[in-house]
């Protein structure tokens, strides 16, 4: 079955079954800037799940676009891509457990209007209970009877944990014990299996996950469940990709319809055709392109930053595969041809930015290239150029050295620790509450620390801070009381800046580098090795001409204009030496 095929029937099933389909939201989600990228279908109806009446009713199905980047190192095995489409559908209230079980059961196998797939191959888990939830034994009940039914026999339905079995889009938010299917890749374990199978079955990937379906009555607090939501909803999601490669009886996505062509392409155009290579880059560049359609572009920050470093990626590779120039121009092609169909893409627009980064990475590659033969840490080379690992170790091989890739790797996994971390609001020094009001007050201090420095001197140094969507609160020691004329100047500062649209940027760095900026941080702290500094002026590649630098996780303003105006409101004493200020902005 093709993949268009794949596409039209869920949608039709679902429409058939009095569904609104919707159209997906972007890749970068609205309103939250806890996480970077729509990873899961029912993110961008959050709301709607909540109680929110949606204007399309409460029978909802989509393809949403998704972008996860934690597997990034797996991507180029049989399952793990950047970028994905979700089927998903959706009761806001409405239809439960008793309807969908069925209704995925039918659309799985029905040969005539569904995708065929062979019953006897099919293995199901629900959840087993514990403290938040029962054991659902609903929802086996409702399998058990669809298998004897159809002839379906021997054991196939096994509980699970809530590792497995329950569903949640984060810490906060509606969640609820989900059941998931399993098809049998091999076709070999047809007679059912005891847990312990399954489970082996399951690690040794002969079974894969096929469908998800999530019932939402409760809700978290602080991954605690405090209650039930209003109404009981279902989520459900499928990975497009992964049932189109069980449908079309492959073994790994990159043999789909939705990949073969480009993977082809690539083989037919490069001189030292390598397959991980070639399908990093095929799905590098579909990410790329997506991202792009939906108005990311590439940066050193947020989702920028992750498009840049998926872009240079693909380059890179396509240079280790000695394909002709041009090639991943023509790949990008390829998939606005396919998709435009169904999502929109302008040309035009996603060429133009992908040549860009193309020829800035270039010459950041030649720059590179000199902090190399100086024999630059390779964790800056990918931090300040966009250096891949890979590059590396080919430029050290053409010398005869090698590179410490323990010592990078360490480092790499810092980093992405720190992003996750970032990606949650947690880290340390970083903003819990990431509302609006708060983020500006959290920039604004960056200001005034950087102001207090230059008009009362360096030795300046801060004792706390504490941030509500009102005001800023900062202590900082200094022996005396500042006078109106210092306090007037201090505001001045902070005013200047502002007005002076100084964009905001964010840059990752081994520690020993980041306190060779200057930047401003705490002496006594702990940070780990990779550390995140914030600036406040200067360019997106480079802190030279910043205002204000601090080691901080985050989150802060884009751009100093939207500060306002700021003002003390009151400068007194906390203990001896250490001063207070209280501040707004208006
Ligand atoms: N929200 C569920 C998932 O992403 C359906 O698996």
């Amino acid at each position: 079955m093709t993949s268009a095929e794949v596409r039209r029937r869920f949608l039709a099933f679902f429409e058939a079954r009095g569904h609104a389909i919707i159209p997906s939201a972007s890749l970068v989600p609205e309103n939250d800037p806890t996480v970077l990228f729509n990873t899961a279908g029912m993110q961008p109806l959050v709301p709607y799940l909540l109680g929110e009446k949606h204007p399309n009713g409460t029978r909802l199905a989509n393809f949403q676009k998704c972008v996860r980047t934690n597997d990034i190192d797996e991507v180029g095995d049989n399952t793990h891509l950047t970028f994905f489409e979700m089927m998903g559908n959706w009761s806001l209230g409405d239809y439960f457990k008793a309807e969908m079980i069925p209704w995925s059961y039918d659309l799985l196998t029905n040969k005539e209007y569904g995708f065929g797939l062979d019953p006897q191959r099919l293995y199901v888990t629900c959840f087993e209970g514990d403290e938040n939830a029962p054991r659902d034994v609903e929802s086996a009940a409702l399998w058990k009877g669809i298998f004897d039914k159809n002839g379906v026999t021997g054991e196939r339905i096994y509980f699970m944990p809530a590792a497995k079995n329950w569903w949640q889009p984060g810490p906060n938010g509606p969640c609820g014990p989900d059941t998931e299917m399993f098809y049998d890749l091999t076709g070999s374990l047809t007679k059912g299996m005891s847990k312990a199978e399954y489970l082996k079955a399951d690690d040794e990937q002969k079974v894969v996950e096929i469908w998800n379906d999530v019932f939402m009555e409760f809700i978290k607090k602080d991954d605690k469940v405090v209650g039930k939501l209003a109404k009981r909803n279902v989520d459900t999601g499928s990975g497009f990709e992964r049932v189109c490669a069980v449908l079309q009886g492959k073994s790994n996505v990159f043999e789909t319809d939705l990949f073969e062509p480009v993977l082809s392409m690539i083989k037919a155009d490069a001189k030292n055709y390598h397959e991980r290579s070639a399908r990093i880059v095929a799905d590098h560049i579909r990410t790329a392109t997506f991202l792009i359609a939906d108005g990311v572009l590439p940066s050193n920050k947020d989702q920028g930053y992750i498009l840049r470093r998926l872009a240079r990626r693909a380059i890179f590779k396509l240079g280790s595969l000695a394909t002709a120039p041009g090639i991943g121009a023509k790949i990008i092609e390829w998939y606005i041809d396919r998709y435009s169909a169904f999502y929109k893409m302008d040309k035009v627009q996603i060429g133009k930015a992908f040549k860009e980064e193309e020829e800035k990475f270039f010459k950041t590659l030649e720059e590179g290239k000199k902090d190399f033969e100086k024999g630059i840490d390779p964790f800056i080379l990918w931090t300040t150029y966009g250096f891949p690992i890979e590059l590396t170790v080919e430029l050290a091989r053409e010398k005869g050295q090698t590179v410490d890739l323990e010592a990078f790797n360490k480092k790499m996994k810092e980093h992405q620790d720190l992003s996750r971390a970032g990606a949650e609001g947690k880290f340390k020094g970083g903003l819990g509450d990431t509302s609006e009001m708060s983020v500006k007050y959290h920039t604004a201090t960056h200001l005034l620390h950087k102001a207090l420095h230059q008009v009362l001197g360096d030795k300046v140094s801060q004792k706390g801070s504490n941030i509500t969507p009102e005001r800023l609160r900062f202590d900082f020691t200094h022996g005396a009381k500042m006078t109106d004329e210092e306090k007037k100047k201090v505001e001045d500062l902070v005013n200047g800046w502002i007005k002076a649209a100084l964009p905001v940027h964010r840059i990752e760095l081994p520690k020993e580098e980041a306190l060779k900026t200057d930047a401003f941080h705490f002496f006594g702290d702990k940070y780990g090795d990779i550390v995140s500094v914030y600036y406040v002026g200067g360019t997106d590649s480079s802190m030279e001409g910043a205002i204000s630098k601090e080691f901080c996780g985050g989150p802060h303003v884009e751009n100093t204009s939207v500060l306002g105006n700021f003002k003390i409101q009151k400068e007194e004493a906390v203990s001896a030496g250490v001063r207070r200020i209280k501040a707004v902005l208006t």
